[in-house]
């Protein structure tokens, strides 16, 4: 059976210039790292058979590039410099051809780059363990889905339907939940998740997972509005973004650990843990690229 070394094998002959420092991240955090690699391999292995290692891996090489290149790019010009959301959407979102190699690297990520690891521990330990039972679990921008899957996988009482605007991204996550056995409990769909705003009953959800989306948002308001809209009064958020973390579809910039903070106290929400891990800057750069992920509950 596929495992975690299936991916590490493949990075080793398809992104050999990243190879070593995701292995060694990997190597320092294995339990962790693990926890979501296994999972994921079985998956791939069943939904894509043998080439998914290597997609993923070019995938992750791929990505790492154009960070790279954005990071550059954005210490030059001092601010972020996105396409227009109509072309996110059609270049980006729409396209297979982008979205199945960068879904790939979204996950990868995790427990590849050393700033993004705390999150797999933050999102195990302090949101899966601690939704209370039989929870309904809300998924925005579930992408791959590997996130809700995992989530499926550790808590065998929840329920989760997760919604992204990729019609590929959807696909993907898709294909893998066929193969994780999971499709009674989850769900994922086709959605701009800033329309479940209003929709819909208040306060049913006890788990919401927001990672990663933030910065992807024209204004991250809307986001927080959703949160708080459907958050039961017993349930926790999962939310993550990057900081000063150029990307060709990241849109708003944060700068300071201290914005999504009150971007969410704004909303009646109040933070109970916090990590936030600095990436690789350029060398003699103003910008210091991070991950932050937060617990969020009701104020
Ligand atoms: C970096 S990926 C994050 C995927 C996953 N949540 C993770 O943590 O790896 C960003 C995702 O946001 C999705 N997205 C962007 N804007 C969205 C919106 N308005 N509604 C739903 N999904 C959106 C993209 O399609 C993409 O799958």
């Amino acid at each position: 059976m596929k495992d975690a070394t299936a991916f590490l094998n493949s990075l080793e002959t398809k992104a050999r210039m990243f190879a070593p420092s995701a292995r060694s991240t990997y190597e320092a955090n294995e339990a962790l790292c693990s926890w979501l690699l296994n999972p994921l391999a079985r998956w791939a292995d069943g939904a894509y058979g043998d080439r998914a290692f290597d997609d993923a891996a070019k995938g992750y090489a791929k990505y790492c590039m154009g960070v790279w290149k954005s990071q550059q790019q954005y210490e030059k010009e001092g601010r972020y410099t996105p396409e227009t959301l109509p072309e996110l959407i059609s270049e980006v979102y729409e396209d297979e051809g982008y979205m199945v190699p960068y879904m790939w690297a979204a996950i990868l990520i995790y427990p590849f780059w050393p700033s993004m690891v705390s999150h797999i521990e933050l999102y195990r330990d302090e949101f899966l363990k601690a939704i209370p039972a039989g929870g309904k679990i809300l998924e925005v921008a579930s992408g791959h889905g590997v996130m809700g899957l995992l989530a499926a996988e550790t808590r065998p009482d929840i329920q989760l339907r997760g919604f992204d605007i990729s019609p590929p991204a959807v696909a993907v996550s898709d294909r893998l939940l066929d193969i994780s056995g999971h499709r009674d409990r989850v769900s994922f769909a086709v959605k701009d998740v800033l329309n479940l705003e209003t929709s819909g009953e208040p306060r049913t959800y006890q788990g919401i997972i927001a990672a990663m989306l933030a910065e992807h948002l024209q204004d991250p308001r809307p986001l927080f509005a959703v949160l708080g809209h459907h958050l039961a009064d017993d349930g926790l958020v999962f939310f993550s973004t990057a900081l000063e973390s150029a990307q060709r579809d990241h849109t708003f910039e944060f700068h300071q650990e201290s914005e999504p903070i009150k971007l969410a106290e704004e909303y009646g929400l109040r933070v109970t843990r916090l990590v936030c891990d600095a990436g690789v800057p350029v060398p003699g750069g103003r910008f210091l690229p991070r991950a932050l992920g937060m617990i969020l509950r009701r104020r």
